[in-house]
């Protein structure tokens, strides 16, 4: 490191910029530096620097960038992580070189145990999909299939939706895993059909969610009385306007939605469509932008002297209202705890939006019990 560089803070953010997953990266890139034009690049003395870098959602690409950006580029924090995969192949480095690494998208809930350095500002699947589980059952849906990517956050949506809908009398009849990449969803969603559950419930990660909704309605499956229930990662606000109305009604559980009816939302929204006028942020922007948050926050309460296990200890326990609603950093398992919203899509001003109608209060992430 140069002496211009002790009067920099550097961040290295790792995110999928193209490819499957690229939606991801535009979003939590766009938020992160809306969170810097908002509160300034120059915190306790220190100028911050982003540095961005493509791994497109690549383990061994994150590998490699995350130790380039360690070693060589000396960066006090690194953050993104578009997939699970991704986080989990940059925690060991984390560890090792005592970096905090701040989890802005990746939604295992296992994550968090991979490092000790690991402070997540996104969601766990669990956290989202049990609230699903309990509200299902309620509003007549007593039969289901499940359908969800397979890996790490389809497998969590799968047990912790399913274990929390039969303990409420629930049956789920089927449950198909379909290929993370390039998935085609015809044969399963054939499946689907030949069993005639109530309702479909699906995971995906955000970018997927068109195609689902897409194919579920060109085999009329609506038609045929099989409904679609998911986790908010399908009604994804970054495509959810272009589904067609068909989406309409489609009844899910997530941590955010850009109709969040609250003042700081409200004005994160503006803010961000302000900026970048073709797009409306996602749960990853909101993921991005807490996330941005909690790395300013413990670099002011260390006065810029922040080596990786200060920085590390004052991101742990922030409390803060998101444009998400009220969250803190749970100290003990660096995971965050939030409200979880049942919404419905529904057309507001010509426009098609996931409107919360109940909202469950501070939500541990139910997988770090098991
Ligand atoms: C993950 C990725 C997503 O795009 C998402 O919506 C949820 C989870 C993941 O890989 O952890």
């Amino acid at each position: 490191a140069t002496a211009q560089d002790s009067n920099k803070f550097k961040i290295g953010l790792i995110l999928p910029m193209t490819g499957q997953q690229a939606s991801t990266g535009r979003q939590i890139e766009a938020a992160a530096r809306l969170y810097m034009a908002q509160n300034g690049d120059t915190v306790a003395g220190k100028k911050i620097e982003l540095i961005v870098k493509d791994d497109v959602a690549t383990p061994d690409v994150t590998k490699r960038l995350a130790q380039e950006l360690i070693v060589n580029d000396k960066v006090n924090v690194i953050a993104g992580f578009g997939v699970t995969p991704a986080a989990l192949a940059a925690a060991p480095l984390a560890t090792q070189s005592k970096t905090p690494q701040v989890v802005m998208a990746a939604a295992t809930s296992s994550i968090t145990e991979a490092s000790p350095y690991i402070v997540r500002s996104s969601f766990t699947l669990p956290q989202v999909s049990v609230a699903m589980g309990d509200w299902a059952p309620k509003n007549g849906v007593k039969t289901v299939v499940t359908l969800v990517a397979d890996y790490g956050p389809g497998n969590d949506a799968e047990k912790f939706f399913t274990e929390r809908f039969q303990l409420n009398g629930g049956k789920v009849i089927e449950k198909l895993r379909v290929p993370l990449r390039n998935p085609d969803f015809a044969p399963f969603l054939q499946k689907v059909r030949d069993a005639k559950p109530d309702a479909l419930f699906v995971f995906v990660p955000s970018g997927a969610g068109a195609a689902v909704m897409k194919q579920f309605l060109e085999r009329g499956m609506d038609k045929a009385g099989i409904r679609m229930i998911a986790t908010g990662d399908v009604t994804d606000d970054d495509q959810l306007n272009d589904m067609g109305d068909g989406a309409l009604g489609v009844v899910t559980s997530h941590h955010y939605s850009a109709a969040h009816p609250s003042p700081a939302n409200k004005k994160f929204v503006e803010a961000f469509q302000k900026a970048n006028p073709k797009m409306r942020p996602n749960f990853m922007a909101v993921g991005g932008y807490d996330g941005m948050r909690v790395i300013y926050e413990a670099l002011k309460a260390t006065k810029g002297q922040g080596g990786g296990d200060a920085l590390l200890a004052a991101m742990k326990g922030q409390i803060f209202e998101s444009p998400r609603g009220p969250v803190y950093i749970d100290a003990q398992t660096r995971d965050i705890v939030q409200d979880v919203y049942l919404r419905k899509v529904e057309k507001k001003d010509g426009q098609l939006y996931n409107v919360e109608f109940d909202v469950i209060k501070g939500v541990k992430d139910p997988g770090k019990a098991k």
